[in-house]
Formats: C-alpha cells, structure tokens, sequence
C-alpha cells in the first residue's frame, strides 16, 4: 500500500500533467520513422551485421593462435578453494621440492600465480604426500565408468547452458577430466569453450550416423542372407562408417576439459533423424550416443561427460537424456517456470514410455527380456535465485518435489552474464575484478551447486562399486 500511495505522489507531484509514453503518438512521425517492410533476404542480412559482431566480440582478449587463455590462479585461490593447506605451508613445501611449479608474479616478491595444468601438478603431489585426512584427488572408483550428466528442460533460459558450464568448470578443478558435449545448435556452450565447428561434421552429428549406418549394415546382411537386395549407404553415411568421437573431441583453454562442439547445422540431426527412423523402424536411434561413446572409449577417458541440451525434447536431447546417468533439469523459482517443468517431466514420461512399449511388444512376441530406461538419479535444481523474493515459492516447490528438488538452490548472482567475451561465468572470473565479497558470494553459490551434485556422484559411483564387490564375492 505505502509503495503505490508513493507513486501516487510523485506522478502527482509533478508540473506537467502525467501522460503514459504510449498515448498521443502522431501516426506521421511513427512513418516518417519508419522503414521498408522485410523480405526474407532482410534476416540474411541481420545475421551478417550480428556475425561480425560476434567475431570482432569473440576477437578480444585471444591469444596470438586466436584462441582463449585460461587465467592463472594465485596462492590464496589455490590455498582456499583448490588444495586447503595453510598458506605458509603450502610455500614451505614449493621451497623443498624445486621441481614443483614455483608460479610466477607480477611484481617483486607479489603474489605467486600458477597455471590450472600446475596446480594440477601441485595437487598430485599433495595428495600423495599429504595427510590421508584431506582428500586433495577426487574419488572416482577402479572398474566404474564415466558418469554422463544431462541438462535439460525444454523451457529456454532456466540455466541449462550456465550449470552445465559451471558444474564442468567446478569438476576440472577439482581435478576430474571432463567432456563436455554440446547438443545444441545454438552452440552456447561451444562460445563458453572456444571451441571452433565448421559444420554438422565436427558436432556429434557424425555419431548418430554411424550408428544408424551400423544398424543399415546389419539389416543388409540379413537382407543378404534371405536374398533381398541390400540397401545402399549414401555418401554421407558412408564417410560416417569411420569417424570416432576421438575425430570429434577438441581441447579447450581448460587442460581438463574436452568438447564436442555444436553450430547451427547440428539442428539438421532433427530432420535426418526421423527420415532415417522411417527407413528403418528397428533402428534405436535414443541409443546412438550411448552406444557411440562406449564404443570409441570415451567412458574410460574420462570421469564425466556434461551433456548441454536445446530448450526442445527433439531427437538430440532424446539421445543426451538416453545417455545420461544422471539427469538434472534446472528451473527458476517461478510459477511459469514451475508449470513448464512440470509438463517437461510429463513429456518425459510419455516419450520414454511410448519407445518401452514399442519396443517391448516386438520383445514380449518374441520371448526376449523386456527393455526399460534407468537413471541413476533425477534432480531439479532451482536457478536464479532470489531469496528476498522467491523464499515462499521455493518453499512449496521444495514441499510437492521433495527429494527430486536438489537441496541448494543456485543464488542469482550479477557475476554471471556480465563477466565479459573472453571470460564465462564465475570460475574463469579473475577475482581482483570484483569487489572480494561480491565475488565470494557468487563463487559460494557455484560451489555450493558443484558440491550438492559431487555428493550425488559419489553417492552414486559408491553405490556402483558396492554392487560390482558383491558381484564379485
Ligand atoms: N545464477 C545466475 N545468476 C544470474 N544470471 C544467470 C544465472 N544463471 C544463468 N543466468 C543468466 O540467465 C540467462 C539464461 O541462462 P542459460 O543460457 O544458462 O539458460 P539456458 O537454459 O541454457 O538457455 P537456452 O534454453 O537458450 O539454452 C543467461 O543470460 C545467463 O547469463
Ligand atoms: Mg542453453
């Protein structure tokens, strides 16, 4: 009440009497104003103008190769949130070991600062020196595979795109190796890691190929044997028959993350999709980036792949929610946003239902054990977070989702967005750009989401590894 009655009195208060912007508008002015309606060619256009200023954007703050650099990280940042050793310690041991990376500083006798790939090197030998109480090395148990984490919801701008890159982020800190698979032709996270995509031939695009290429294979053999005609592969299949995910897989200015890239020409995967499908009703196209990735090794060479998905439930994300162990879908504390997610988890739900049933009348008639999809855990995360405002609605997502909302919610923080071209998001943020406590904050908050999902993964590898003990006994 008080708020409008003070609006109330600065309208009043004025000279000239009050008139929203939106009345008398002089209708010769607007077209005076105005210019020629727009053709097709007119977006053709628009996309050149924003293109170069993507790329004059994209140019600043490169390196000589054109490419990012990943900023150092100082003594305090190493001491308080990499490897948490006293500071005098930490110094002492550099001292004794001359062949440990020694930093280097701006100025004389200033701060020492390292290389990511150094403290790296650094935490290795702390954590094989170390107390055993501390565990500077991250757990991932022998004998389990990567985890695949997808991030999807269909409703766009929820924070797929920024929790995907921060969670990748947060685990190449500590010291896990990282894919990181773009699956969106937006190519958002593809900018985030710098990565460069010509065409649809170096996204994951040649991997769905391949696998339907290998299933057309098999068919044609049958066909063979019963004296059918074979089916012919085209051009491009057939050029997909010998690409790996290795042919795909780019480094970044991250040593420990990877990536496959996107670019528009990705979106093309859901139109070839369906065309394929129809030639071939048995080919499981929701297992092509599953069965692709374990083929060419990639669980093996490395401890998670982050799945970044488009605000659709189209082929691609079908493939990236297949693959994935773990499924997080973020969301705003909002009432619109709550609603979409609610009807995502139901379009979840009849998508994989209906591919179960499909598959599972041909596996009943033919007395084969049915199939049915698996993830370890589901979490929604709330993005975005404005406590001032949001606590009560939180509240009550909190009470009707209970354990699939995840326990932290991700505060919404100035740091992100603002951060610049070259520098995405709070890990790659150089702290002495930030008032201290402001970016405290904003890192507290990052972390605190990386944490809440590193005690789902080790919850979940544990879990993996008691049932391979037991197996085995
Ligand atoms: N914690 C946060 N605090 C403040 N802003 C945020 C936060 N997380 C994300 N944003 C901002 O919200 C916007 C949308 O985020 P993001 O691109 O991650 O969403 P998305 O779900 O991937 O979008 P899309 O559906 O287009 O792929 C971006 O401008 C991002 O900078
Ligand atoms: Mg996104």
């Amino acid at each position: 009440m008080g708020k409008t009655y003070n609006i109330e009195q600065k309208i009043m208060a004025k000279d000239t009497p009050f008139l929203p912007p939106y009345f008398n508008i002089d209708p010769d002015a607007a077209l005076a104003e105005l210019d020629l309606p727009t053709e097709t060619g007119g977006f053709a256009e628009i996309a050149r103008a924003c293109a170069q200023g993507r790329a004059d954007l994209a140019s600043r703050g490169l390196n000589e190769e054109g490419r990012k650099d990943l900023r150092l990280f100082s003594t305090w940042e190493i001491t308080r949130y990499l490897i948490p050793v006293a500071q005098a310690h930490f110094r002492r041991v550099l001292k004794q070991n001359p062949d440990l990376p020694q930093g280097r500083s701006e100025t004389e006798g200033g701060a020492k600062w390292f290389t990511l790939d150094e403290v790296l090197r650094l935490r290795a030998f702390f954590g094989a020196q170390g107390s055993k109480a501390k565990n500077y090395l991250p757990y991932r148990p022998a004998g389990q595979p990567a985890k695949m984490v997808a991030v999807a919801n269909f409703k766009g701008g929820v924070g797929k795109t920024s929790t995907a890159a921060h969670l990748a982020m947060s685990a190449a800190l500590d010291g896990y190796r990282v894919l990181v698979i773009d699956l969106d032709s937006q190519g958002s996270m593809t900018s985030i890691f710098g990565g460069q995509v010509e065409d649809e031939w170096q996204t994951a695009f040649p991997l769905l190929a391949r696998h339907y290429g290998e299933y057309l294979r098999t068919e044609n053999q049958r066909r063979l044997d019963r004296g059918d005609p074979p089916q012919p592969l085209d051009d491009a299949l057939s050029a997909a028959m010998g690409m790996t995910a290795q042919d795909l897989i780019q480094s970044t200015h991250w040593p420990n993350i990877d990536l496959i890239g996107a670019q528009l020409n990705l979106y093309w995967a859901e139109f070839q999709v369906p065309v394929w499908r129809m030639q071939a009703r048995g080919w499981k196209l929701w297992d092509a980036l599953t069965d692709r990735l374990e083929a060419d090794g990639v669980l093996d060479a490395y401890d998670l792949v982050f799945i970044d998905t488009p605000p659709a439930l189209g082929y691609l994300t079908i493939n990236g929610l297949a693959a994935a162990d773990i499924l997080l879908v973020p969301l705003g504390a909002s009432f619109l946003e709550f609603d979409s997610t609610g009807r995502f988890f139901d379009m979840l739900h009849s998508t994989f239902a209906s591919i179960e049933e499909g598959e599972n009348v041909a596996a009943r008639a033919l007395g084969r054990p049915e199939i049915g999809f698996e993830w370890d855990a589901v979490r929604a995360v709330i993005t975005r977070y404005d406590g001032a405002q949001q606590g009560e609605l939180s509240g009550l997502m909190q009470a009707y989702l209970g354990k699939v909302l995840s326990p932290h919610k991700q505060d919404f923080t100035a740091l992100i967005g603002q951060a610049g071209e070259q520098v995405n998001g709070i890990y790659e943020a150089d702290y002495r750009d930030f008032n201290r406590e402001t970016y405290a904050r904003g890192r507290e908050t990052f972390d605190a989401t990386y944490a809440a999902f590193k005690r789902l993964l080790l919850g979940i590898w544990r879990r993996g590894e008691l049932e391979a003990q037991q197996a085995a006994e």
